[in-house]
């Protein structure tokens, strides 16, 4: 598995995405404004990975406030804070590793600078190795959903690129393989940044996973011809109701598998759901420029000056969605609250292949 991100030697070095699979070149970062540049021009992307990379450009931002005491210290780091929140509005996990670290600031408000300066590097680490704990907790629940014989649709890059390591939706993959399954995947291309033909199709050939490449307009054929048996996804933010927000595209999926009767299932950590917001419709969708759907790479494909839309997420209603797969359990999203408060039994709640 190639390294999405890693942190050495007092900076930051992610694989630069938007140059795969042609070439594998990492960029180096030796301060947060090339992390938060990385984030917003896709060197690194996918809702977890831009988390850990938010926290390592954090850490590094720290390393170069100079601060009389903590107070001072985390008044310094807002505008860093507000920086990587706003680069790619729509996956949360953002948010969440700027709340887990005013979190940890808060906690040890009485620490000295040095310590806390310390204590973010060491939290940014622990955020990569949890994040990849998370994933193959992931794999050990979502594998169960996957029989021999199955035929995998996915859409977007959720694999180990878009994470610390080995992928939310991929995760059940790459566990169903260890377990001797015979699958294969079908990976919609993914216009327009084309995730899934540059990303999601180049590491499911490295993992040895049997993949086929269509444009994202032949899903609905091959369905109506038997030949997908599941859908799964990833997720940039899923919220309170079970609503989820992924790559553009998915809700075209997500109603397509219902029309067939086909499950439809949507990989997310824990770092992914939003307990703050009840339903889908308050989820900020990020627009992109007109040019990733003008160009391919850089060969223009449409006319000068026409107009363009370029909504980068979509919505799916929890209606469509068959489960969701977390680190702690695959559940109906319409149980999702019961995820948020710490006394539900999950077992009652969790669902699995048979059920
Ligand atoms: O624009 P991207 O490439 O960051 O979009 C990524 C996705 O939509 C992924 O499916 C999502 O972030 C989940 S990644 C585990």
């Amino acid at each position: 598995m190639i390294p999405t991100i890693e942190w050495k030697d007092n900076r930051v070095f992610m694989l630069d995405q938007s140059r795969l699979p042609i070439d594998v070149v990492y960029v180096e970062c030796r301060d947060y404004l090339k992390v938060a540049e990385g984030i917003k021009k896709l060197w690194i992307r996918g809702a977890p990975a831009i988390g850990i990379a938010t926290a390592m450009g954090i850490a590094l931002a720290a390393q170069e406030i100079s601060a009389g005491d903590p107070l001072k210290f985390g008044q310094k780091l807002e505008p860093v804070f507000g920086s990587f929140i706003a680069s790619r509005p729509t996956a949360v996990n953002i948010q969440w590793a700027v709340d887990r670290i005013r979190g940890l600031l808060r906690k040890w408000k009485d620490e000295t600078v040095p310590a806390l300066k310390a204590m973010l590097i060491e939290e940014a680490q622990k955020i990569l190795a949890e994040d990849i704990e998370a994933n193959k907790a992931i794999g050990r629940w979502g594998a169960q959903f996957i029989r021999d014989g199955d035929t995998i649709l996915t859409h977007c890059n959720a694999g180990s690129l878009a994470t610390g390591g080995y992928g939310t939706a991929t995760a059940p993959m790459l566990i169903a393989q260890e377990e001797g399954k015979k699958f294969q995947v079908i990976a919609d291309e993914t216009r327009p940044v084309l995730q899934g033909a540059r990303l999601t199709s180049w590491e499911l050939m490295q993992a040895g996973i049997p993949v086929t490449l269509i444009t994202d307009n032949t899903a609905g054929a091959l369905m109506k011809r038997g030949e997908i048996t599941l859908a799964v996804v990833g997720t940039d933010r899923t919220v309170m109701n079970g609503d989820v927000a992924n790559k553009i595209g998915t809700y075209t999926v997500a109603v397509l598998c219902k029309e067939h009767g086909i499950p439809f299932y949507v990989a997310a950590p824990m770092s992914s759901i939003d307990f703050s917001i009840p339903s889908g419709d308050l989820i900020p969708i990020e627009e992109r420029s007109a040019e990733e759907v003008t160009h391919i790479g850089t060969c223009r494909i449409a006319p000068e000056g026409v107009k363009v839309r370029n909504l980068a997420f979509d919505v799916t209603p929890a209606a469509y969605v068959t489960a969701i797969i977390t680190e702690k359990g695959a559940f109906r999203p319409g149980d999702l609250t019961r995820l948020a408060s710490s006394d539900t039994d999950l077992d009652a709640i969790r669902i699995t292949a048979g059920r």
